[in-house]
């Protein structure tokens, strides 16, 4: 069996804690003979910071840059808020991501039938719903220049963020789009700000234009406001959703939430497809690091796990794997499973290990 080369960066907070769920996971696909990997780790964030004064090292890109896939935990916290900015823990994502072209960010906000009940908004409004927010990863405000605050002749001071696409990064994203949309319900909503922003205009324009390839794909144009305000109101207008960086970034907090809970949401975030067929890919859950649980062993290691399964689909091919392992966690669920961040009031929650342990023990069922 091929053996796939990948690279575990767990990071910060509950990080470390879903990654050794991961770790398991992949243990036992070994075992079950479904897929093998050769494993490297290395540091991401704070804890690379408390290592070598840096979020990333040259060596931890290098290796991530060799590595067939990267897995990654979470980065950040409130212990390196006094870092300078340059080297705040997020740097270390965002180098990731810049240095290695990871443009198209995929997240998938899906309901499990489950879980409709912990969601915020009414089970009628949330059950079966199935989204992929497509979020532009590259560009935009995150990485425009200039991006500084300099301090005025008074004294007092001004930050400057720049929000920039050009024609390519806006086509090449918007194609993500149209082609995922032609494996699912053939609808594309693309939002942007283009009654006040430039790049909103010229995001709308080219969108319009790729489209124009895709016949068989229907698209709509939304504002970003008026999507958020759409997504808690009727969230299953939604198929595919693509939108830029930081809008992306909003607008796929919200749609996790609809689903019950942050730490039930997997993301996988690519480059191009080289001449070889192959692309550079980092899957990571779209929760943060939790520092308020982290240690505790409550988190929820499904949106690690759900990542790694997204790994196996989109960069390895193993959709059979991929599927065993997705319908082991929605049997674990329909099981009555829940940490606590899902546990309904008067449900006791399982650990982080628990969880790993319950979603292992349907997978060898199925396997
Ligand atoms: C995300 C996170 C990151 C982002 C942070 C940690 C830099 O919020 O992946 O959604 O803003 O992109
Ligand atoms: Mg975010």
């Amino acid at each position: 069996m091929t053996s796939y080369k990948l690279l575990l960066l767990p990071g910060d907070g509950i990080g470390p804690e879903v990654m050794a769920e991961v770790e398991k996971v992949i243990g036992a696909l070994d075992a079950l003979g479904l897929a093998r990997f050769e494993i490297e780790r290395d540091l991401v964030g704070g804890s690379a910071i408390d290592a070598h004064g840096k979020p990333l090292t040259d060596e931890a890109l290098a290796r991530a840059d060799a590595a067939d896939a990267i897995l990654l935990g979470a980065v950040g916290g409130p212990k390196w808020a006094d870092v300078a900015y340059e080297i705040r823990p997020e740097a270390g994502l965002l180098r990731l991501r810049k240095d290695l072209g990871l443009f198209a960010n995929l997240r998938p906000a899906i309901c499990y039938p489950a879980l409709a009940d912990a969601s915020a908004l009414k089970r009628e409004l949330v059950e079966g719903l199935d989204i992929m927010i497509v979020r532009e990863l590259t560009g935009g405000v995150y990485f425009g220049e200039p991006k500084e605050i300099t301090t005025l002749p008074d004294g007092s001071k001004r930050a400057v963020d720049t929000q920039v696409y050009t024609t390519a990064e806006i086509e090449r994203i918007a194609h993500v789009a149209f082609d995922l949309a032609r494996k699912r319900s053939g609808r594309v909503a693309s939002a942007e700000k283009h009654n006040v922003m430039k790049s909103g205009v010229l995001w709308k324009e080219v969108v319009t234009k790729v489209h124009a390839d895709y016949s068989d794909v229907t698209l709509e144009h939304v504002l970003a406001d008026n999507c958020a305000m759409q997504l808690v109101r009727r969230p299953k207008q939604y198929d595919v959703l693509v939108t830029d960086n930081l809008f992306g970034d909003v607008l796929s907090d919200v749609a996790a939430m609809l689903t019950g809970s942050l730490g039930m949401l997997p993301s996988a975030s690519l480059g191009a497809v080289d001449a070889k067929g192959s692309r550079k890919a980092l899957y990571e859950p779209v929760h943060g690091s939790a520092p308020d649980i982290a240690g505790k062993g409550y988190a929820n290691p499904i949106a690690m796990i759900g990542s790694l399964a997204m790994c196996l689909r989109y960069s390895f091919g193993l959709g059979e794997a991929a599927d065993l392992l997705e319908s082991a966690v929605t049997r674990t669920l329909a099981s009555g499973a829940r940490t606590r961040d899902i546990a309904a009031e008067g449900i006791t929650p399982i650990s982080t290990s628990e969880m790993g342990d319950a979603i292992i023990r349907e997978l060898k069922h199925a396997a």
